[in-house]
């Protein structure tokens, strides 16, 4: 039998009920098995600048060059990014912990979170932050609908390695460095 899906009629479709007896704290788990590496989105809306720190964060095109963030609806910088139309992505290094758990501070001010840290601005305004491992600087794509997050596509604009240096990662709810590279054995 052959399955053809055609994509110019593809819905989104409603989530059949079974969906909603899946354990939240199971949910977590399983999702924490995944490693990541650890972002911190940046965004400029007239005066205001805002970051958080996030790993729900990849690639989505290379033509058009395009990324996407999932950021939570709750989040100060969900609205700012909306209204400024821009994201910066700062991929955090392996000694930046204290920043990504910084950025990851519940209502903690803009001021707080950027006291002390060097950046500049490129291409649409959102800080770049300059001791990072890599940065892309967005226009806001498009935005779509993700339960609770708001899936952030941006186009990329800018781009740069500003260092070659070990990635922070993220993986069973903990921070880690990346000792394989060093010690493969
Ligand atoms: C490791 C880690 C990854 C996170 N990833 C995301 C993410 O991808 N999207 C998101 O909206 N929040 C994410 N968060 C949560 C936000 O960083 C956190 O809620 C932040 O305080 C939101 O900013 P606000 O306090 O200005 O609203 C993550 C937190 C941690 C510690």
């Amino acid at each position: 039998m052959t399955c053809s899906l055609n994509l110019k009629t593809l819905q989104v479709y409603k989530l059949p009920d079974f969906i909603m007896s899946i354990d939240p704290d199971l949910f977590r788990q399983v999702l924490s098995q995944f490693a990541t590496g650890i972002t911190i989105v940046t965004t400029c809306a007239g005066e205001e600048i805002h970051g958080l720190t996030a790993n729900a964060f990849c690639s989505v095109s290379l033509t058009p060059p395009l990324v996407l963030v999932c950021v939570d609806k709750s989040a100060h910088s969900h609205d700012l990014i909306a209204a400024g139309r821009n994201f910066a992505m700062n991929i955090l290094k392996a000694s930046q912990e204290e920043l990504a758990r910084r950025f990851a501070t519940n209502n903690l001010a803009a001021n707080e979170r950027f006291a002390g840290i060097p950046f500049r601005t490129e291409a649409t305004g959102a800080p770049i932050l300059l001791e990072s491992l890599g940065w892309l600087d967005c226009r806001l794509f498009a935005a779509y609908p993700g339960g609770d997050h708001t899936i952030y596509v941006g186009e990329v604009l800018a781009l740069g390695r500003n260092q070659d240096d070990d990635p922070l990662l993220y993986f069973q709810s903990g921070y880690h460095k990346f000792e394989a590279r060093r010690n493969p054995h």
